[in-house]
């Protein structure tokens, strides 16, 4: 599920250069399902027509708050009970410290008054004005009041200066809309640990021994868990995906990697999801040079079982390991499940259509240490991982 789909989102544009990149982010939100609604303050129609917005958003832009073109309603009332959410992308140094004084002369800063809509502010502007006391202060002031903050970026400015004040990149303003808009917090001060993607280990310089995980599934629980309000660390082997928003991520290569990064991780955790397709042999020896062709024949050991080793430690932590499988073989995931001393684990089928490395669905069963088992049917990743973070928090409960 989508947190942003069917979402009603005004989009407020101030006066800074990066106006202009405010369409992409119009066009990314209407991509996403959601509707927009554009209002510009005066300084915005500097830089940017209205008829630019009007066209990516689908409807009128709302530029003045002294027009009542054949509606009785004021605008900034009308807007107000509209709009979900008021996202001010770019804002302006003057326009923020408006809205931390509470005034209101024109339709942007009325509507932020009047409306109860969570608000979203996307700072732009040069490195100088970020900087100045003032404008920390009103920053300050506005998050005391409720205004959440993304950006600004670190990188390069308009004036050609290196500083920050950019406009933050448009995948991260949709990462903190997505958090602020998913309906449960039910994670909220939750210390959470995932694992996810494969391992890699070395036969020689060059070689490698892996799987074909894709992290797919782990990054997917992460950021489920992120946007409910847990606060995720992502242990992650080798993977092309993009991290997930809020979550801190450290990468890892070899088990050995992981094992260090996940045992430090989880001292801390409340929660940990070993999600990881870790890689089982490694070579007992790996020469320093590349090794011959016609070697046939490798000696192999067995890698560390870092779940089994934190099942050694549990105590009050909640414990959860992935079984991957080719067949649904509930016995022999209840075995691991013993073994490794888990309060759940998720038996993924690989032989079952719609599971699998690099498809986006996946079909699983949850096996409880009670003795429950649940099959979930076959569903996008990132509502496999909404499932199963359902029934770990009425398991908490
Ligand atoms: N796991 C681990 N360390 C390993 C191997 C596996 O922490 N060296 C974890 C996985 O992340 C997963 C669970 O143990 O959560 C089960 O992994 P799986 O590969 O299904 O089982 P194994 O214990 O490795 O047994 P086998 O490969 O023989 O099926």
């Amino acid at each position: 599920m989508n947190p942003l789909m069917d979402k009603r989102i005004i989009v407020g544009v101030t006066g800074s250069i990066a106006a202009y990149k405010a369409g992409e982010l119009v066009r990314e939100l209407r991509k996403q399902g959601v509707a927009v609604k554009v209002v510009m303050t005066e300084a915005a129609q500097e830089f940017v027509r209205p008829l630019t917005f009007q066209v990516l958003s689908g409807n009128p832009v709302y530029t003045n708050l002294f027009r009542l073109e054949g509606q009785w309603e004021p605008e900034h009332i009308s807007l107000a009970q509209w709009g979900e959410l008021i996202l001010i992308a770019p804002a302006t140094a003057n326009f923020i410290s408006k809205l931390a004084s509470g005034l209101a002369d024109d339709l942007l800063s009325s509507l932020c008054l009047a409306s109860q809509a969570p608000k979203l502010v996307s700072p732009a502007m040069n490195s100088g004005m970020w900087e100045n006391e003032v404008l920390k202060l009103n920053c300050k002031r506005l998050r005391d009041f409720g205004f959440q903050f993304v950006g600004p970026g670190y990188g390069e400015l308009a004036s050609g200066e290196i500083g920050k004040g950019r406009f933050v990149e448009i995948r991260e303003i949709l990462g903190k809309l997505k958090e602020i808009l998913y309906p449960k917090k039910d994670l909220l001060g939750k210390r959470i640990l995932v694992t996810a993607g494969r391992t890699e280990e070395d036969l020689d310089p060059v070689r490698i021994l892996t799987n074909r995980s894709s992290g797919r599934m782990g990054y997917s629980l992460a950021q489920v868990a992120e946007w409910r309000g847990g606060k995720v660390t992502l242990v992650s082997g080798p993977s092309n995906l993009s991290p997930p928003f809020g979550v801190k991520v450290q990468r890892v290569r070899t088990t050995e990697e992981m094992r260090k990064r996940a045992l430090e991780a989880f001292k801390e955790a409340d929660i940990v999801v070993m999600a990881a397709a870790v890689a089982d042999f490694r070579s007992a020896e790996v020469p320093g040079e590349k090794l011959n062709r016609r070697r046939m024949s490798l000696n192999l050991e067995s890698t560390p079982d870092i779940l089994k080793e934190m099942g050694g430690k549990k105590n009050d932590k909640f414990l959860i390991g992935f079984a991957l499988e080719s067949g649904t073989n509930v016995e022999r995931a209840r075995k691991k499940l013993v073994e490794k001393n888990l309060d759940l684990i998720v038996l993924n089928d690989l032989t079952q259509e719609g599971a699998g490395f690099e498809v986006e669905t996946n079909v699983v069963t949850l096996i409880w240490e009670d003795g429950r088992t649940e099959p979930l049917p076959k569903l996008p990743k990132l509502e496999v991982a909404e499932r199963i973070w359902d029934r770990i928090v009425e398991a908490l409960r």
